[in-house]
């Protein structure tokens, strides 16, 4: 019914390295979107280096990362949807959450430093989902690694298989361009900022190809070229989409180059919106019912009214402004007065979305991380993934008087996903889970500003948690009781493992070889 709508769709995250160019690229995007006019408009979403730990900063840059969370343009006859994920570390949690709500990934990779740890752990994310993603090797205008070392660093680094669809002509100083191969054009690099270069239709065999690049390095394009079409596989779309391998463009997002030929594949072969698992079943996008679920709260845009923003992923049919929708998990219907679309930085209300469509709804409380929301079916969308902490603490109520506020206070930023809670199964006491230590910070804080509630800390050297499951019922009640010290239970009661260092945790392994050790909670 709203088949055409739908089909336009693109959503996706752009997800990087910090530093790598995420925040330089999506502001190119836009630019050619026509979103922007000017570069330079999109404030970065990162939290600047000199403010690692200091939480009243982040405080200040929210604003600025609630207005770039989802940027929604148009190109072409597409509705393009960019998801923004958050570039500091100790929110990685948060991107992974995000993960779940886009139907495809850019990658972006700086051509001198190669695949870093941050772009690594969130392939495994992709990995794991099967997201289809392209990659983009950045600041070619630098000198960077060879691109045939780059490429076999893709591979073994991020697990896929790729294929480049452009191909640069030198890097550095010596950088000259582009060759599309996706669509056989060229394209010649002058250093711009705004400007957005000509492509030329040119036949690299051709004497005009070789007064246009230099003969020398028009010889090594074609080489280069043949020796692609040897190593790499003939490019197939249907690979891409199941996540079998990586199309690769080069570029320089700071200088605009390379990034039309990046997009213009990407809207060509991208995924419209996918079908969704719910635990009931497979909700297909074209379904005219609407369905959706929240990936993500914005707290706190005022402290005095504990306001949110719940933004909901719309995974079929067409959401309405003041229709009556059915929140699952409380049982209840909701009309939503003024829910939020998100073009370029502008957040405005809108009438309807659909299918693909992230729409922000302000919300008091109402709303945790992976709630689903439809016409009416009672569906839940599966659980959105948890992932093994990397830094743990007791926490404990520093203020008597206020036991139900710190109660009330946890509940709800547990339920924004902020970090993750875990019940001491020997002792009762609690333990949050986080990838930072900014995230303490953030707990902290905002225990104290919304809540009127104090706590303390009190640090746990834990390697990991993990999650645990066995056929072998006697293995497992064998386990469960020699490690009885060592077990917790999640948000949703399931049994964790707290390995104190990899060595305890090898060792459990070897010891209990019938019992699955899961590192994230979707499995
Ligand atoms: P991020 O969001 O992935 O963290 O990266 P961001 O886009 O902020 O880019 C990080 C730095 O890399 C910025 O410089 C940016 O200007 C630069 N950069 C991005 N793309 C290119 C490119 O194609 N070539 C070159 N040479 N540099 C590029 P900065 O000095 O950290 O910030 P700024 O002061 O320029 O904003």
């Amino acid at each position: 019914m709203y088949e055409q709508e739908i089909n336009r769709r693109r959503t996706f995250a752009i997800i990087s390295h910090p530093d790598a160019g995420k925040t330089t690229l999506t502001e190119k995007l836009l630019l050619f979107g026509g979103a922007i006019h000017v570069a330079g408009a999109v404030k970065s979403n990162k939290i600047k280096k000199t403010a690692t730990s200091d939480w009243m900063e982040i405080e200040k840059q929210r604003g600025i990362s609630v207005a770039t969370s989802v940027m929604g343009f148009e190109y072409r006859d597409f509705k393009i949807n960019i998801l923004d994920t958050p570039g500091h570390q100790d929110f990685a949690e948060d991107t992974f959450r995000t993960l779940t709500a886009v139907d495809s990934v850019i990658i972006v990779v700086d051509s001198a430093k190669g695949v870093e740890t941050q772009t690594r752990r969130l392939m495994q994310v992709c990995t794991m989902r099967k997201t289809p993603v392209m990659i983009f090797v950045n600041k070619m205008d630098r000198e960077g690694k060879n691109p045939f070392d780059l490429l076999d660093e893709l591979e073994a680094e991020l697990g896929i298989h790729v294929r480049p669809l452009s191909w640069p002509i030198n890097s550095g100083a010596k950088f000259k361009g582009v060759y599309n191969i996706y669509q056989d054009k060229l394209n010649l690099y002058t250093p711009n900022k705004q400007r957005i270069s000509e492509t030329i239709a040119v036949d690299v065999k051709s004497n005009e190809f070789d007064e246009m690049v230099g003969e020398d390095d028009a010889e090594q394009l074609r080489n280069d070229l043949e020796l692609i079409e040897g190593v790499y596989n003939p490019f197939s779309k249907q690979d891409y989409l199941d996540a079998n391998v990586a199309p690769v463009f080069f570029g320089s997002a700071l200088n605009t180059f390379g990034v039309n030929e990046l997009l213009d594949c990407f809207v060509d072969i991208a995924p419209a919106p996918l079908p969704v698992a719910t635990e009931e079943r497979i909700v297909d996008p074209h379904e005219e019912p609407f369905t959706g679920f929240v990936f993500k709260i914005h707290a706190n845009m005022d402290p005095n009214h504990r306001s949110c923003i719940a933004f909901v992923k719309i995974c079929s049919g067409k959401f309405e402004r003041n229709k009556a929708y059915n929140h699952i998990r409380l049982g209840k219907s909701f009309k939503f007065a003024s829910p939020t679309c998100f073009m370029a930085q502008k957040k405005e209300t809108v009438d309807e979305a659909f299918a693909g469509d992230i729409v922000g709804l302000p919300d008091t409380g109402n709303f945790k991380i992976g709630d689903t929301l439809t016409s009416g079916e009672l569906l839940h969308f599966r659980g959105l993934p948890s992932f093994s902490p990397e830094m743990f603490k007791y926490i404990e109520n520093a203020d008597p008087m206020k036991t139900k506020q710190l109660q009330k206070g946890l509940d709800q930023l547990m339920g924004e996903g902020v970090a993750q809670l875990f019940t001491h199964q020997m002792n009762g006491r609690k333990i949050i889970g986080t990838v930072g230590q900014l995230q303490f910070e953030v707990i902290e804080y905002r225990l104290l500003h919304e809540y009127g509630a104090q706590c303390r800390w009190q640090p746990i050297p834990l390697f990991k948690a993990c999650w645990i499951e066995s056929d072998d019922k006697k293995q497992l009640d064998d386990f469960m009781h020699r490690k009885a010290n060592y077990l917790a239970k999640d948000k949703d009661g399931r049994d964790v493992f707290l390995a104190e260092s990899n060595y305890l945790l090898q060792m459990a392994q070897n010891d209990f070889p019938h019992i699955k050790f899961h590192f994230t909670s979707e499995f």
